[in-house]
């Protein structure tokens, strides 16, 4: 059963690629929500100063490493984040590695390093914080994947948890 009934007052946000654009923008907004905010990049000195400024302005944040590109890092990030502020309510998969060029332009092993960090590390990082998010009991097992015919139903659902696999739900 999702743990988010009801809400929880207290939502710990996390935030990939928040040391930069839309990323840090999107933390400053969270945490004057009232959200305690972890804010993940590479350049954790930059998360480091937007954090200096969110609770200058009274609210919470931490700074926190993490790269994509490293499965070993996502996991730490997880981890950390927990020891941060408790459970995350809330996952920003914002970071994303940028390159645009055609097809000729690009070499396929920088093609593949992009395909690690936007696709591989965006799964890896949702399945580090979104497993406790749906099976509290800490069963990953019971994660369920989203036939694309159920998606459209699901997103229109009051209560999209009803297209989600019976293990879901237990
Ligand atoms: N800007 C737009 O018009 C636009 C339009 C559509 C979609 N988007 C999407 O919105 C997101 C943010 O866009 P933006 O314009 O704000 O981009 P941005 O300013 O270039 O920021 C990208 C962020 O991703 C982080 N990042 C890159 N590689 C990483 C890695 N290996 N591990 C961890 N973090 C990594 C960067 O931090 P570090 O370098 O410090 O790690 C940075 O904070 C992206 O997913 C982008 O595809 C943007």
């Amino acid at each position: 059963m999702p743990r988010f009934d009801p809400q929880p007052e207290r939502r710990p946000a996390v935030v990939t690629g928040a040391s930069s654009g839309i990323g840090a923008e999107t933390a400053r907004v969270l945490a004057r929500a009232g959200h305690p905010v972890v804010l993940g990049a590479r350049r954790v000195e930059v998360c480091d100063a937007v954090a200096d400024e969110i609770r200058a302005a009274g609210g919470e944040a931490a700074a926190l490493h993490v790269d994509l590109a490293d499965p070993a890092s996502i996991e730490h990030f997880a981890a950390e984040a927990e020891r941060a502020f408790g459970p995350a309510e809330v996952l920003v998969s914002n970071a994303a590695r940028i390159e645009p060029g055609s097809a000729l332009e690009t070499e396929p092993a920088d093609f593949e390093d992009v395909l690690r960090v936007n696709v591989g590390g965006a799964h890896r990082l949702v399945r580090a914080f979104g497993a406790g998010m749906v099976a509290p009991s800490g069963r990953a097992g019971a994660w369920p994947a989203i036939p694309p015919s159920c998606a459209p139903k699901a997103s229109r659902s009051p209560s999209p948890t009803r297209w989600l696999p019976r293990a879901a739900h237990t």
